[in-house]
């Protein structure tokens, strides 16, 4: 029997009702994990190009609190002796005063330790001290983020990082990653998955690779798929690699809260043209990931006790949510650097500081 709408109308009044429940339960687990109207969009991108960027206003409410920065303490002088000639153990702040100096151990404990104190990386009978592995990996932190502030500009610009960027507050900032075990590349006794159907949020839940970090942000495979050549001989690209990157662009995305239109006109993924400086902004910030990972996050393997490390025995490494979490700005764009030239963060512009023209 065909069901035509006639012949439902004559079903069992029973069955009938079964199946219009049924309905009802499929639509409402459909829409379930659907954003509730209404949804703000602005116009980005050059005129013409309809790259419109859709918000959520309460996802965008409840983020805000996310974003607040920490009042700075006020600067320190920067005279009277420096910091190596008074402390034993200085490797990396010893050109700061001693003022200096303690106006940055105030503020990183409340940036990484607000609750443990002092106390997270020193032994507080001496604080010269070198036993605590967070003592360590701390001074190669302050390393880092004097090296993002300073050659990372095409990046960063002089909205710059302070450890709060990434920690907020935390011993241990809320998006990191490590490699996956069993890795998830490679075949196995059920054929090679290609990291694909193993629902994680990283990839939004889609059954795109679960892992876009150990080959891009890590390592330094092709991002770029669309194929330059007709022919196969010389077009090395293909649907497996695609998905590859996709999977690292869906991480993009949500990382900063955008769409994808915030960096790409829909005409063509790979052309640049009539695409927003954002795009730029965003190449450099994949090199920038990779350069932090490999240089210094993996330098930290020795320093990190094995209870730190992952599940293939690697350091937590960063990637682009770390800073973002959810804002096309970390912290919305607000210059905390600025108040830390200690921590490599460009001095702010002083009308007071720029010479008079005769
Ligand atoms: C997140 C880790 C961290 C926290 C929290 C921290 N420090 Fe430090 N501290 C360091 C590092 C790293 C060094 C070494 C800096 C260098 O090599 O230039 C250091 C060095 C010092 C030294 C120099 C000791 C010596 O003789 O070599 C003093 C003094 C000091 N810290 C005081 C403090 C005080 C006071 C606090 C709490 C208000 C504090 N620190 C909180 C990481 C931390
Ligand atoms: C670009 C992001 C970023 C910045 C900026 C940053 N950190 Fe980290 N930090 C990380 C990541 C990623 C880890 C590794 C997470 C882990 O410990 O598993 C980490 C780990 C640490 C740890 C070890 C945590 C633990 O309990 O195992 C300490 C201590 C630390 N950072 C201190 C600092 C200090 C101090 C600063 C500023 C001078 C700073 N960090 C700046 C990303 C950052
Ligand atoms: C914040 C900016 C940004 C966002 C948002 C973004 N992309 Fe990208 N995309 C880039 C950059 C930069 C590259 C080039 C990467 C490189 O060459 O290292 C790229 C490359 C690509 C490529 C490869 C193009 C080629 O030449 O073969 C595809 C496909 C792509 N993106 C799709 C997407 C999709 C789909 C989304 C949304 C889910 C998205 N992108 C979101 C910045 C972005
Ligand atoms: C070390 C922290 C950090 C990491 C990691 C990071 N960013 Fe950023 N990003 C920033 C800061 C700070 C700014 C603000 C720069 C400014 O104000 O000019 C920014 C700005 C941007 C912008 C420009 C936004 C706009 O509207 O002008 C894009 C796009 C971007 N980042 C993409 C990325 C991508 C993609 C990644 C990962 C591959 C990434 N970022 C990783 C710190 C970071």
């Amino acid at each position: 029997m065909k069901l035509s709408h006639s012949n439902v109308r004559r079903l069992h009044p029973a069955l009938a009702s079964v199946l219009k429940s049924v309905g009802v339960v499929l639509t409402v687990t459909l829409l379930a994990a659907c954003e509730r109207p209404p949804m703000e969009s602005v116009q980005h991108g050059y005129r013409g190009t309809g790259m419109v960027q859709i918000y959520n206003p309460r996802t965008v409410e409840l983020n805000a609190d996310k974003n607040i920065v920490p009042v700075a303490l006020p600067p320190a002088d920067d005279g009277g002796p420096k910091a190596s000639a008074v402390f034993q153990n200085v490797k990396v702040l010893g050109d700061l005063s001693v003022g200096q100096f303690t106006r940055v151990m105030t503020a990183m404990t409340t940036w990484v330790a607000p609750k443990e104190g002092c106390v997270h990386c020193h032994n507080p009978a001496n604080f010269a001290d070198e036993s605590k592995y967070t003592k360590q990996v701390s001074r190669k932190m302050i390393e880092m983020t004097q090296h993002i502030n300073k050659d990372w500009q095409q990046h960063v610009g002089s909205t710059g990082v302070t450890c709060y960027t990434c920690h907020r507050g935390q011993n241990v900032p809320s998006d990191i990653w490590t490699k996956l075990n069993p890795p998830p590349y490679g075949a196995n006794f059920i054929g090679d998955k290609a990291g694909q159907n193993e629902p994680s949020k990283t990839v939004g839940l889609a059954s795109l690779p679960v892992d876009p970090f150990t080959p891009f942000l890590l390592g330094n495979e092709p991002i770029r798929v669309n194929g330059t050549t007709a022919l196969p001989s010389g077009n090395r690209q293909s649907i497996k690699q695609a998905e590859a990157t996709y999977s690292l662009m869906t991480h993009i995305s949500t990382s900063l809260g955008v769409n994808c239109t915030y960096c790409h006109t829909t005409q063509s993924f790979s052309s640049w043209k009539g695409n927003p400086p954002q795009r730029l902004t965003a190449w450099h910030g994949i090199r920038m990931a990779r350069d932090l990972n490999v240089n210094y996050m993996e330098t930290l393997v020795e320093a990190f006790p094995a209870h730190r490390k992952g599940a293939m025995g690697d350091v937590a490494k960063l990637n682009c949510a770390t800073c973002h979490q959810g804002a096309y700005k970390p912290l919305n764009g607000a210059p905390m650097a600025q108040d830390f030239t200690e921590l490599g963060g460009l001095a702010k512009v002083l009308a007071s500081n720029v010479p008079k023209q005769q």
